[in-house]
């Protein structure tokens, strides 16, 4: 089959290369020109375990390429996924704008039949306003003759991965319109897909706003679960009991299950911050307040200075003259990706409070120093007192620190020479915001040690 991929981040790369894996055709379109010459010259723009080598065979293969001609894009695919961001817009809504732009661009050009994929994540709706946009391109072009069908297909990879996530899913939503062109859409979609149902049908088929609808419940529910074991674990640490060990107790519950009940720093990323806050707006806009939802994210905010409030109920507000070890600066592990990264929080909190930080990410460095450059706009000399460590060894960020402070839980973490951290801290302190060690190993080495509900205080 014939794809174009518009918008070619995340999800549209990692979609378009997989798709040209099992045997399609693949033009990926960017409007971000430096993105698709890096891409062109045999990089990859961002960090994802497995996708460079997907990419590179597709490439040479000559199943998959890479460009910002728009006009060549369209006539290209007869599957057009729309994967472009859609970032929240000031009032917490989802920002519309690349997704419109996209579908004009679809029905400036489009010349047969299509099947155009809502693969980004669009509020309950969003395929309409596409249909809408697309049609008045076709009708201001006098071609209203053209054939088209808006399908909502939403993704569910998760970064770090994703490329894995892509290639064995839990489940392939596909939200289509019940009439003739619907229909036809269906049938393309279901080809399209048919090599991941092999051993098991995983397409789950329904009308589009359910479609749209499932993707931000699905996020929804996977944040409440990260808020509600936050705030237990806020109160286990003012009751004294372990949060890991009721974590295991309840997770043993199969209604419960264990995923995604570990208590941290907050949830960040890409996705569950402004999903949460789209569909929270969502609601509103339809006079319904979704409370639990509302709370979720008051929370998560709240969760983001559990870390910091630690530290300055330790050290003081004054930081003047500490010095701070960081390890782990991206949102999650294996990922380069910065966006609402909690650790931009804790350097917010300790460089204007006056500290000294060093910090160590095995990928993230280079993304961390463009994202500290936005953040500190207004104080950039603050910026003066980070400094950066070599990607291969952790511990070279401990020497001469008053504490260290764990946001990340990289691999490199979880299991440091104990007697060599407390011979290169200053006071051998540990605040760790992933739960990574356990209090009474940490108690006997002689280390304080705080972690998020685990009675350590
Ligand atoms: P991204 O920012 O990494 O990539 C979006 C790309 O679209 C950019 O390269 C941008 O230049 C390009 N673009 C913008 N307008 C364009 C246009 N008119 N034509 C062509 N290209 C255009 O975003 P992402 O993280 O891949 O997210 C994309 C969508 O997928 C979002 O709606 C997001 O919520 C959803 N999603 C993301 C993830 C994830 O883990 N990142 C997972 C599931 C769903
Ligand atoms: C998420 C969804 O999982 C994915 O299905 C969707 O398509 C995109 O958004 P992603 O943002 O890549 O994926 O990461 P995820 O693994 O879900 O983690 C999100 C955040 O929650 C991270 O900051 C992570 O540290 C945090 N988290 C996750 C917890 O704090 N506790 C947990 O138990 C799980």
């Amino acid at each position: 089959m014939n794809i174009t991929i518009i918008g070619t981040g995340y999800v549209g790369l990692v979609t378009g290369a997989c798709l040209a894996d099992i045997g399609n055709n693949v033009f990926c379109l960017d409007v971000d020109a430096g993105k698709i010459a890096t891409l062109n010259a045999g990089g990859i723009p961002i960090y994802e375990p497995g996708l460079e080598a997907v990419v590179e065979s597709n490439v040479a293969a000559r199943r998959l390429s890479f460009s910002t001609d728009i006009e060549a894009s369209v006539a290209f695919g007869d599957i057009q996924f729309i994967g472009v961001g859609t970032p929240p817009d000031e009032d917490g809504s989802a920002d519309l704008q690349y997704v419109l732009a996209a579908a004009r661009n679809i029905g400036r050009y489009m010349n047969g039949f299509k099947v155009v994929v809502d693969k980004s994540t669009v509020p309950v709706g969003t395929a309409d306003k596409v249909t809408a946009v697309i049609q008045e391109e076709l009708d201001r072009r006098g071609r209203s003759d053209l054939r088209f069908s808006v399908v909502s297909n939403p993704e569910f990879l998760k970064e770090g991965a994703a490329v894995e996530d892509f290639m064995r899913p839990d489940r392939i939503v596909i939200g289509y319109s019940d009439d003739d062109n619907g229909r036809e859409a269906l049938a393309w979609m279901r080809r399209l897909y048919a090599p991941f149902n092999r051993n098991h049908e995983r397409t789950r088929v329904m009308d589009v706003r359910s479609a749209e609808f499932t993707k931000y419940a699905a996020n929804a529910m996977l944040a409440t679960r990260i808020s509600f074991m936050n705030e237990l674990a806020n109160l286990a640490d003012q009751v004294g009991a372990d949060i890991e060990a009721v974590r295991q107790g309840i997770g043993s519950d199969p209604r419960i299950g264990y995923s995604f009940l570990y208590a941290g720093t907050g949830y960040g990323g890409s996705c569950f911050p402004k999903d949460i806050q789209a569909l929270t707006r969502t609601a509103r806009d339809n006079g319904k307040a979704l409370r639990v939802l509302e709370a979720v994210e008051a929370v998560n905010d709240d969760q983001k200075s559990v870390l910091t409030n630690k530290v300055l109920a330790r050290f003081g507000t004054d930081l003047a003259g500490r010095t701070f070890a960081l390890w782990g600066l991206a949102f999650k592990p294996n990922t380069d990706d910065m966006r609402e990264a909690p650790s931009r929080v804790v350097l917010d909190v300790l460089l204007r409070a006056g500290a000294r930080v060093v910090a160590h990410d095995p990928i993230a460095i280079e993304e961390t120093r463009r994202v500290l450059k936005l953040d500190f706009a207004d104080a950039p000399a603050l910026l003066d007192n980070v400094r950066f460590v070599s990607a291969k060894d952790p511990m070279e960020a401990l020497a001469g620190a008053d504490a260290l402070i764990i946001v990340t839980e990289w691999k490199a973490y979880r299991s440091p020479n104990l007697e060599r951290l407390k011979a290169l801290m200053k006071t051998p302190v540990v605040f760790d915001g992933r739960n990574l060690y356990e209090p009474g190993t940490m108690k006997e080495a002689g280390i304080v040690y705080q972690g998020i509900g685990r009675n350590s205080q």
